[in-house]
């Protein structure tokens, strides 16, 4: 249920799709996290998927570049959300942290090159979209996954503060992560398909100097403008 902060009255009608892309470290997790909590929307981490498909491969020594098989293997995934709780479950197993290792880091971010891959996720992340009012993150949500989300946020920041944010999340030196960061960065904006890139109905918002408590009020700001009584406006 919305909070009373948020003070959006939103009818249950009609789905909202709330989303939020941008590369890592801007702060996507913790303002999606926060802003579906207050307006009682069901919160999907996309690159979650992303790296619970990686980490099976890696468990299942699926070579990346067979892209038939990594295909099926992100079709037969049975990748949850725990509602009301940051766990991720992949085939009945809480692979929250097993997800943020260094080593499936750099296998997701491989994986998501693959075009099946991409698909295979992409029509799951619409039938969640479906059924539920969601804030979901990624790189792809505004321009590819849900090109008419009423509410789209690129959120950036200067790339040494999203690497010092990065590396106090992982506990690693600011150079290591700088380097790892520059080169997933790199990936993500030139890949094929989907590549990361604001789409041109967002609203960019540089979180270099803002409070996450201000990147969250910006945002819910945004879905109040948006909406009107719990319908888009187009
Ligand atoms: O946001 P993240 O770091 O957990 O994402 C993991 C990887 O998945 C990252 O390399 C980018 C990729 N990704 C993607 O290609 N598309 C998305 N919608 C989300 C993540």
């Amino acid at each position: 249920m919305p909070t009373s902060g948020a003070a959006i009255a939103i009818e249950n009608k009609k789905h909202l799709i709330v989303a939020i892309d941008g590369p890592a470290g801007a702060g996507k997790s913790t303002i999606a996290r926060a802003v579906a909590s207050r307006l009682g929307f069901t919160y999907i981490d996309s690159g979650a998927m992303y790296r619970a498909v990686a980490l099976w491969a890696l468990k299942a020594n699926i070579d990346v570049d067979d892209h038939l098989r990594m295909e099926h293997l992100a079709r037969e995934a049975r990748i949850e959300f725990v509602p009301g709780e940051f766990t991720v479950m992949l085939n009945g197993d809480d692979v929250t942290a097993e997800i943020r290792t260094p080593e499936v880091t750099q296998a997701a971010s491989k994986v998501s090159i693959v075009p099946g891959v991409r698909r295979a996720l992409r029509e799951e992340q619409r039938r969640i979209g479906k059924i539920n009012s969601v804030v979901m993150e990624g790189r792809d949500i505004g321009t590819v996954v849900f090109p008419d989300a009423q509410v789209k946020i690129f959120l950036d920041a200067d790339p040494h503060v999203r690497a010092g944010r990065r590396a106090a999340e992982v506990g690693t030196a600011v150079d290591e992560v700088v380097k790892e960061m520059t080169e997933r960065d790199q990936r993500d904006r030139t890949r094929a398909e989907a590549p990361l890139t604001q789409a041109p109905d967002a609203e960019y918002l540089d979180t270099t100097n803002l409070s996450a408590l201000e990147v969250e009020e910006a945002i819910l700001k945004l879905v109040r403008d948006r909406t009107s009584n719990g319908k888009a406006r187009h």
